[in-house]
């Protein structure tokens, strides 16, 4: 879908730039970016305090933002919507306000081999903290959930399974409403993280039936440090909020405080106002896109990627599930991926190599790090040409 390419600024101010780094973060329409300048240039207020015009049009845009998400998602209400800095902080957000109370000590919490660190440590601590076990399910060599092995971990000791949607390493898409299901029949809640998802998928919170749904606006395509918590009410109401402050209270004294309801009880201090806003245009910006056609698009481009990669002697791709999004991890026979990485990134082409916070991944597969190449609908074939014909010339460099 090259045309849509026109709607990014960046490659205006870099023509010669190949990115192929969305997983890490997508570059930014410019309705995405006028909105932010818009709010800084005509709107700045701190809401939910003023009583002057400005403070109540910032409000007003900001919890207008609450319902658009409310809809997107299919969210039962409006109080379901809880903004976070990102995926990160809404996980922990839920290991610390949904879990912390419940775990005992003897008790599991189910997470995958594949998690990214954000989706192992808030689970991790809070074991630790409580005598809990972290358990993990185990995946298979392609890259997919072992799907009977994770029907054996579910028992009456689980007290939550925290599950990506779609792997940020692999690209592997897990079958989230098939688990989910699975795990509700035992009264299991799941946390889906969405990070990868939210930017290619219609995500339907009802129909999933997720307790809880995560991700980042930086994923897809709005601002930095603005997130979404999506949680069923019955549980963000029983949660206590483990950050307090400014904004979440109905009352306070010096012995005591009542807490405001959902979704201010959730959102203590001032919030990212302008990234809240970044994500109303980012939602309009994806509604407006063919997602269909998106899809297929990146379908292709993932396929032909794998396709290309193969045909070099000495790739190896780490990640083969037959169900796959738009992420392509390899390594190369006898170079390391920082120098591979840094070659690319010589030539104007941005990937990533590491371990993607997935080491315990890594350690599955044996291998410090992979490159990463992550694509979004404004990545052409002529994207891959250029990433593989680089490849080719960086094993003949290390070769010679
Ligand atoms: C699957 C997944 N989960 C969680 C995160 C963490 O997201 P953030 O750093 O925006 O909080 C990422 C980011 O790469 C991710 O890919």
């Amino acid at each position: 879908m090259p045309s849509i390419k026109s709607h990014f600024p960046i490659f205006k101010a870099h023509p010669d730039l190949i990115y192929l780094d969305n997983a890490a973060t997508t570059q930014k329409p410019q309705i995405v970016i006028d909105a932010i300048t818009h709010f800084y240039t005509h709107q700045n207020a701190n809401i939910h305090r003023g009583i002057y015009q400005l403070a109540a049009q910032a409000s007003q845009a900001y919890e207008n933002t609450r319902t658009k998400l409310q809809k997107w998602l299919n969210a039962a209400s409006r109080k379901e919507i809880i903004f976070t800095k990102g995926t990160t902080e809404a996980i922990n957000l839920v290991a610390q306000s949904f879990l912390m109370p419940r775990l005992q000590k003897g008790d599991e919490v189910l997470i995958s081999q594949m998690e990214h660190h954000a989706n192992l440590i808030p689970w991790q601590l809070a074991c630790q903290q409580k005598g809990a076990i972290l358990k993990v399910i185990p995946i298979t060599p392609t890259g997919s959930i072992n799907q009977a092995a994770f029907e054996q971990l579910l028992n009456k000791k689980t007290k939550l399974l925290a599950i990506t949607h779609i792997s940020n390493t692999l690209g592997t898409i897990n079958p989230i409403k098939k688990m989910i299901t699975k795990a509700q029949e035992k009264d299991i809640p799941v946390l889906v993280d969405g990070a990868q998802s939210i930017a290619h998928y219609e995500i339907d919170v009802r129909d999933l039936e997720a307790d809880f749904f995560v991700f980042s606006g930086h994923k897809m395509y709005a601002a930095t440090g603005i997130g979404v918590l999506y949680g069923k009410k019955k549980w963000l109401e029983s949660m206590t909020p483990y950050q307090v402050g400014g904004g979440m209270i109905r009352a306070v004294n010096f012995e005591t405080t009542i807490a405001a309801p959902l979704p201010q009880k959730l959102e203590a201090g001032t919030p990212h106002i302008a990234g809240v806003l970044s994500l109303s245009k980012a939602v309009d910006f994806l509604q407006n896109l063919d997602q269909k056609a998106a899809r297929k698009h990146l379908q292709e481009l993932t396929n032909y990627a794998h396709q290309r990669l193969q045909s070099i002697k000495g790739v190896n791709i780490i990640g083969q599930a037959p169900e796959k999004s738009a992420i392509v991890s390899f390594v190369i026979d006898q170079i390391h991926p920082h120098d591979i990485a840094s070659f690319l990134g010589q030539a104007q082409i941005a990937t990533r190599a590491g371990h993607h916070c997935t080491q315990p991944l890594m350690e599955y597969f044996q291998i410090p790090a992979t490159i990463r190449a992550s694509f979004a609908p404004y990545n052409s074939f002529e994207d891959v040409d250029r990433l593989v014909e680089t490849l080719v010339e960086t094993q003949a460099f290390f070769a010679g």
